[in-house]
């Protein structure tokens, strides 16, 4: 590595365990090797009747002159347009009460996540430095090297709830959070709901408790609802959609199959949103055009709402079901377990007897040309000495059920 790089460029530029595996899983999806089960990554699926209405809405665009799309620079805050059919749209369907200072647009969750770790926690204007709190770990690994300065997430260790059928779900155990929220200085708790990689939805009571514990020590709760509603709706148990001033909601256009657009939206306060569109002038002048002209008629018809209900969870919802059936035939009498699937599209296997660990299972499923991915990686903010955290995998299902059985019948074999 370059010698002559700054903090900032040595930080950003090294090779981190989940590079590696995302180079792994980048070849094997480009080999032609037809005999690669891939149920690594974390794309969306491409569900063939919303790529049609896509295409179709795109060429309506291009009809109309395409300008917008990628003529002109929108404002830092995002284009207007959509931001406003966007406030309708939630305003209607939840009962909100959201202005127009009250949603910013961003290239892509990712890069929301960036401006808000770092402007509530690293290096304070004071001088003190703040953490980000996640509540439960195993959480999204894109969260991991976000920071500015180092160390600045702390997770808490979940409680396993076990049920019947092999299946177990975490909850957050508040007493250690209160503990951790004593024992560090935290700027900002963060949850993705549902989780990946283990699908799990917290509660509303659970998520309720979180926002009275955020409110109380005057801090900010971010919900990355990357798989929730309104899009693209990968939830399967009832749960509301809440949202209130002291809370910061991360949607994207990118588990809807959108992917390439790097379109991220962030419903916040208005101090918020508006120290969000300085950084995004700052960052990038301002965010890309294209996926809210792309979006904005059927944001503003409702039709986007209309796709996810008929076509895009209906379609999770039944991969999800294939999923348990699936596990359910290959694992059932086995020690393995699964977690319980409440949302996205993975699986998160628990082998409590696992004799390897689950780096050790990548690599021998690798060289069967499986690709799956070891859980360690998502037990950000915590000690690795939880022999757990070398216990699980994460299957993406979102495949062909052929595909997703030949792939955990391997899995059972190298494992039992
Ligand atoms: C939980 C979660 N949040 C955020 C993202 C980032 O999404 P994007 O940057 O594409 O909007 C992902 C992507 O996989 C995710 O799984």
């Amino acid at each position: 590595m370059n010698q002559n790089y700054s903090k900032f460029g040595e930080k950003f530029t090294r090779y981190s365990g989940i590079t590696q595996l995302m180079d792994d899983l980048g070849k094997a999806n480009h080999s032609h090797d037809q005999d690669i089960i891939m149920l690594g990554g974390g794309n969306p699926a491409l569900i063939p009747e919303a790529q049609r209405i896509f295409v179709d809405e795109l060429k309506k665009v291009i009809d109309a002159g395409a300008g917008q799309m990628f003529g002109y620079y929108d404002g830092p805050q995002g284009s207007e347009v959509f931001i406003k059919a966007l406030e309708q749209m939630l305003n209607d369907c939840y009962g909100w009460d959201l202005d127009e200072g009250n949603i910013v647009i961003t290239n892509g969750s990712q890069s929301s996540f960036f401006s808000l770790f770092n402007l509530f926690a690293g290096e304070m204007a004071d001088g003190s430095q703040k953490k980000v709190l996640l509540p439960i770990a195993p959480e999204y690994i894109g969260y991991a090297d976000q920071g500015l300065s180092a160390n600045m997430l702390v997770a808490v260790r979940p409680k396993i709830c076990e049920f019947e059928n092999q299946q177990f779900k975490y909850q957050i155990d508040f007493d250690q959070l209160k503990q951790t929220l004593k024992q560090e200085n935290i700027g900002v708790i963060c949850i993705s709901r549902p989780t990946n990689p283990t699908g799990n939805v917290v509660t509303d009571d659970e998520l309720a408790r979180l926002d009275n514990i955020a409110k109380s020590n005057n801090i900010p709760l971010i919900v990355d609802n990357a798989y929730g509603q309104p899009f693209p709706g990968a939830i399967y148990t009832d749960v509301t959609l809440n949202w209130n001033t002291n809370t910061i909601l991360c949607l994207s256009l990118s588990k809807l199959g959108l992917p390439g657009l790097r379109t991220g939206i962030v419903i916040a306060n208005h101090a918020t949103i508006e120290a969000m569109s300085r950084i995004n002038g700052i960052l990038s002048l301002a965010p890309s055009s294209v996926g809210p002209t792309l979006l904005t008629r059927m944001v503003k018809d409702k039709e986007l709402i209309q796709l996810v209900n008929t076509v895009i969870k209906p379609y999770y919802q039944a991969k999800a079901d294939i999923a348990v059936q699936l596990f359910n035939e290959i694992f059932g009498n086995s020690s393995a377990k699964l977690h319980k699937l409440e949302g996205a599209f993975f699986m998160w296997i628990w082998f409590p007897t696992l004799k390897i660990t689950s780096e050790e299972l990548y690599q021998n499923l690798k060289a069967k040309g499986v690709y799956i991915i070891p859980g360690h990686n998502f037990f950000i903010g915590m000690d690795g000495d939880w022999p757990h955290q070398h216990q699980c995998i994460r299957i993406n299902y979102a495949k062909e059920e052929t595909t997703l059985r030949k792939g955990l019948e391997m899995v059972y074999h190298e494992v039992f």
